[in-house]
Order: C-alpha cells, then structure tokens, then sequence
C-alpha cells in the first residue's frame, strides 16, 4: 500500500469516527431539546418569580441546544462525501434561485442587489443542488458583512474554458492577516458563525474542478470570484 493510500485510508476512517460521533451526539440532544419545550410549557402558566426565572433560564438552555444542533447539521453536511450527480446547467438560473431566497433579508438591510449575467453562456455540466449550496454560502457572507446596507453584484461571463462567478459587496472586508484563514474549517469572526460556510462552498467547487479566490480591502469590500470549467466531470451525467 502506498503512502497517499494509508493517508486516505486513515483520513476516510476519521471521517466515518466524526460522523458517528455527531449521530451519537444528536439523539441525546434532541431529547434534551424536547424535554426543555415541555418544561418551558410547563413554565408558560407559572406566573410566579421563581417561575419567571426558570422560563427564562430554559429559554437559554434551549437556545444554546439549538446553536448546537446548527453546528452539528453543519458539521454533517461539510463531512458528508458527496458523490456528484452531474446533469445540464444555467449557472444564470441556479444564482437567480440563490438571490430568491436572500433578497426579502437582504432588501430588509438595505442591501442593493446587482445582477450582470452573461446571457451567452456555454452549457455546463454541474450538481445543480449542491452548487447552489456552494454558491449561497459566498452570497450569505456578503450579506452579513452588510448589516447596515449596502451593494450585492453578482457577475457571469466567460474565459477560456470557464465560466466565472463574480460576488462582490461593499462590505466591513477582510484584513490582509485574516485573509488566508478564510478557507479554514472552523474560523470565523461572528458570534453565532460556525466557520464552515466557506470551506463547504471551497469544496464543492473544487469537486467540480473549479478555483475560489478573493480580494478584499477593509472598509471597501470583498469580491470573490468563482471559476468552473464547463465539463468538470464526466461521472453520472444526465441527458
Ligand atoms: N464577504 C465577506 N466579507 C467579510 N468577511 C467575510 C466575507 N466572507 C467571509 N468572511 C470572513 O470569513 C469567515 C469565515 O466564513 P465562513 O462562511 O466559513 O464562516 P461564517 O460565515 O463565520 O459561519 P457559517 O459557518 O455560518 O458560514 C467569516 O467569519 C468572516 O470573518
Ligand atoms: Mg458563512
């Protein structure tokens, strides 16, 4: 067995250990979660002091069990091995679904949103679902770095044998010594951020054969460019 063979062995091994470990975390937290409801209704009627303190310590409780399922959830969909199902794509559809479903947020922050689509461009192959899932995460973090409004662009065009996604915002932006660690499970700068995002749509894209690199200055804004060849993968691909 070659080197690269036992290193993905123990790599493939560590995340069927990881994975066990979160579903045997889950169970017993969701009855925790449970049982923190029906004390928490149980508290509801209980006008008295004593009771208003404890209703509100069980709400704390219970926001912290569901802070723990989030990180959990995410930490399942980032270790999940995805085998991709390739089929025929608009990566101008696929954003437009993403931009759906954060404009009603984004237009409550005074966020602008910008769309510049390349309307000629090529078909490509791609996991539909998944991508969009890469995408939305880049599109979310925009969007918070945004709480006082702002301006969301989103570009399409074409280059070489690429189509390139342009996210940019107008932003609180990334210091140059925080830069490198974007990309890394776990980091984040948000009191509630799981640090996942990121590495999640960084491998996604990388699955499809593509790159994410970012620019950003503090106080400007950050621009993340997204670059996917049109035929990434030839493996389960539909008509
Ligand atoms: N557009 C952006 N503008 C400013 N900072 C950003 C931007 N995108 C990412 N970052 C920085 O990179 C960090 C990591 O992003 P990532 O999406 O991985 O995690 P997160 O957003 O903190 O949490 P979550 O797991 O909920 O996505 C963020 O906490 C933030 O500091
Ligand atoms: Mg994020």
């Amino acid at each position: 067995m070659t080197k690269k063979n036992k290193e993905s062995d123990k790599s493939n091994y560590l995340d069927i250990l990881a994975a066990g470990l979160v579903h045997e975390i889950k169970n017993p937290l969701n009855a925790i979660s449970v049982n923190l409801q029906l004390i928490n209704e149980d508290l509801q009627t209980n006008t008295s002091n004593v009771g208003q303190n404890m209703f509100n310590r069980v709400q704390l409780l219970q926001k912290e069990v569901f802070r723990l399922q989030d990180i959990l959830s995410d930490f399942l969909r980032f270790a999940k091995k995805h085998e991709l199902d390739f089929e025929k794509c608009n990566i101008n559809e696929i954003i437009e679904n993403v931009l759906d479903f954060v404009t009603p947020e984004a237009l409550q922050s005074s966020i602008r949103i910008l769309k510049n689509y390349d309307s000629h461009l090529p078909t490509c192959y791609l996991d539909c679902n998944v991508m969009k899932q890469a995408l939305l995460n880049v599109i979310l973090n925009a969007q918070q770095s945004m709480s006082e409004g702002g301006e969301l662009t989103v570009r399409t065009f074409k280059n070489k044998k690429y189509i390139c996604i342009d996210i940019s915002d107008t932003g609180y932006g990334i210091p140059p010594d925080k830069i490198d660690k974007i990309f890394q499970v776990y980091y984040s700068t948000k009191k509630t951020g799981t640090g996942l995002g990121l590495p999640t749509a960084k491998r996604i894209i990388e699955d499809h054969n593509g790159t994410i690199s970012v620019h950003s200055e503090v106080g400007i804004g950050s621009r993340f460019l997204i670059q996917i060849p049109f035929n990434p993968g030839t493996k389960n691909k539909k008509k």
